[in-house]
């Protein structure tokens, strides 16, 4: 595994984080919390010392926190508000410095921590202005709750409107082969402001491991079967890159999803990939590309995969 650092802080984290996301069960049918808690403690043992995780992730908090009073570990959480739930589980944004200052109390609570290495604001909320947002998370290191701050789902512009009002530790964009919006602009601010850039859906939510087969039917409640990206014509070119990367990843006699985590984590200015799983085989698998460094020949061929493929539908589920 790497290990790189995490802005201006002084800390260090592994170059795959653990996305905690899948562990809560959410919008995954198939998850139960002792699977949960085997997928957290196979996550540490595999060198993972930078876990994600979010007050709209559920149980998630709780899960980190059970696995961490079991052992001494080195481990750097970062946490996100902005976003919460309804008691039926939809979600809607609540990013006031009220709603901040709650949520950020909440996490710390599930967590049994008395503050966290890193907060992001989850997404700004369209009824509260950015300033409002920023200055909570800045008054939340003040008061020792937080001691460095990130946001998430933000344009370049809004970052540069945060950072002017509460400088960056670190970004969470999506980023992935399908998915590299911020290599234009994004990427090079970040670098030139010491910023780091913490990706998620390194996986594409399971499509770039290649085990969803053509012929895969996903099951009531799985929240991915709504995405354009899993259906039809799309399905089926994005089935046809999988196979394309699979030749690759074959040849070098390491599994897709170790080749895909690689490739991310070894693009220019990428700290970290946020990779989602829910069973300790899967987080096994990204974490050995955390450690493996690819080829200049390998990256061609992705890259040659790639634009085969040519522009992806990539846009949210409506
Ligand atoms: N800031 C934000 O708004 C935001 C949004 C999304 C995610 N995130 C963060 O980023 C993390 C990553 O996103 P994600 O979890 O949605 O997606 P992801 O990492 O792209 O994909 C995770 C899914 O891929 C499958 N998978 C993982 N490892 C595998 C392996 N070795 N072989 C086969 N399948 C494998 C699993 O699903 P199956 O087993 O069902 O196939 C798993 O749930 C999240 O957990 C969260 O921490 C943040």
């Amino acid at each position: 595994m790497q290990y790189r650092q995490l802005g201006r802080t002084g800390l260090c984290v592994s170059s795959v984080a653990m996305g905690c996301w899948p562990v809560s069960g959410l919008t995954s049918p198939d998850v139960n919390v002792d699977d949960s808690l085997a997928t957290l403690r196979a996550a540490l043992d595999a060198g993972i010392s930078f876990l994600d995780t979010a007050w709209s992730y559920g149980t998630s908090e709780e899960l980190i926190a059970q696995v961490l009073s079991e052992r001494t570990a080195d481990v750097v959480i970062a946490t996100k508000g902005g976003l919460d739930r309804t008691s039926d589980g939809r979600q809607f944004h609540a990013a006031s410095s009220v709603d901040l200052k709650r949520q950020c109390d909440g996490s710390l609570r599930r967590l049994r921590r008395e503050s966290v290495e890193l907060y992001y604001l989850h997404a700004a909320d369209p009824a509260v202005s950015l300033a409002e947002s920023a200055g909570a998370i800045a008054e939340l290191i003040q008061a020792g709750k937080v001691r460095s701050a990130g946001a998430s789902n933000l344009t370049l512009a809004q970052l540069r409107e945060f950072h002017a009002i509460c400088p960056l530790t670190a970004i969470q964009p999506a980023y992935n082969m399908l998915q590299r919006e911020i290599e234009s602009e994004v990427l090079p601010w970040c670098r030139a402001e010491r910023i780091s850039v913490c990706v998620y859906w390194p996986l594409l939510k399971g499509l770039l491991s290649g085990r969803l087969s053509r012929e895969h039917v996903f099951a009531d409640g799985d929240g991915r079967k709504k995405y354009p990206m899993f259906q039809g014509q799309e399905w089926q070119r994005n089935q046809d890159l999988v196979d394309e990367l699979r030749q690759i990843s074959d040849g070098l006699g390491i599994s897709l999803t170790t080749l895909v985590v690689a490739w991310t984590v070894q693009q220019c200015g990428i700290t970290s990939a946020l990779c989602g799983a829910k069973r300790s085989w899967q987080i096994r698998e990204s974490a050995a590309g955390g450690g493996l460094q690819l080829h200049p020949e390998v990256l061609e061929a992705v890259e040659r995969a790639l634009s085969q493929r040519g522009p992806a539908e990539t846009r949210a589920a409506v």
